[in-house]
């Protein structure tokens, strides 16, 4: 039995005023939520502040991206073991947007999994294709190479410890979504590819989840819940969303 995860990816949005609210918002609405595990992911520097404001929670906290190195002369990058420190339990690594205008590539992310690993944090992987590879009938391929490149690296035995998200770049932050029947092929294929690793991963759909397609999408048998964008700025649409994988 897989524990339904539901993450709120807030990119580059906020502030130390609009986070306390938000947060607020969410901790108010809390009695509904029981069986789902929940966290946010804010921008780095309002880490510290969030996982405090979660401190009396049962709610996580976790970072947008992490560097692949330990330690050392990497100016403008945030480690693990930092992200640890302030209080983070999840790291998304591989988002399509840092893929795309940070050129990262399915080996840097990989390495960055590995890091993520190494300091105790839940690695959130993300891998997903364009809207012309889906029209190329290359998706499956596109995604098995995205996951294949940490299988390689970090090896089959630490998936298990991961959370995959499969967020097609053509349903992100567009209103489009997959159909659950377009997620559910994708998200089986990820777990075949898993191997015996497969059955405890927890697969999350993303791409314009909202309170009004959550439900259809859990409903599907490998969709153990979502990593949400624009609807986790609103607090009464993400705990919606959250009771919707109770
Ligand atoms: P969206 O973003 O829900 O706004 O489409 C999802 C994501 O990029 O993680």
């Amino acid at each position: 039995m897989r524990r339904p995860l539901i993450v709120g990816n807030w990119k580059m949005h906020g502030s130390l005023q609009a986070n306390e609210s938000l947060v607020q918002g969410v901790v108010a609405r809390w009695s509904g939520v029981h069986l789902a595990e929940v966290g946010v992911c804010p921008p780095a520097v309002y880490l510290s502040q969030v996982s405090q404001l979660l401190a009396s929670t049962n709610i996580g906290c976790g970072a947008q991206d992490v560097s692949w190195a330990e330690t050392g002369a990497y100016t403008g990058e945030i480690s693990a073991a930092m992200l640890a420190d302030v209080g983070c339990q999840y790291v998304i690594v591989g988002h399509s947007e840092r893929r795309e205008y940070h050129a990262e590539s399915s080996e840097l992310v990989a390495r960055k999994f590995i890091a993520a690993q190494s300091a105790g944090l839940t690695p959130i992987l993300c891998v997903g294709e364009t809207l012309a590879q889906r029209e190329a009938d290359e998706t499956l391929a596109v995604i098995g190479e995205q996951l294949q490149a940490a299988v390689e690296l970090a090896g089959r035995k630490a998936m298990t410890a991961a959370v995959i998200a499969y967020e097609p770049v053509w349903a992100i932050g567009t209103g489009l979504t997959a159909t659950p029947e377009q997620a559910q092929e994708v998200h089986e294929f990820i777990r075949d590819q898993l191997g015996e690793a497969g059955a405890a991963v927890r697969i999350l759909y993303g791409g314009s989840v909202k309170p009004s397609n959550a439900a259809e999408l859990f409903a599907q048998p490998d969709i153990d819940g979502a990593l949400v964008g624009g609807a986790s700025l609103n607090s009464e649409d993400f705990y919606r969303i959250c009771q919707a994988a109770e």
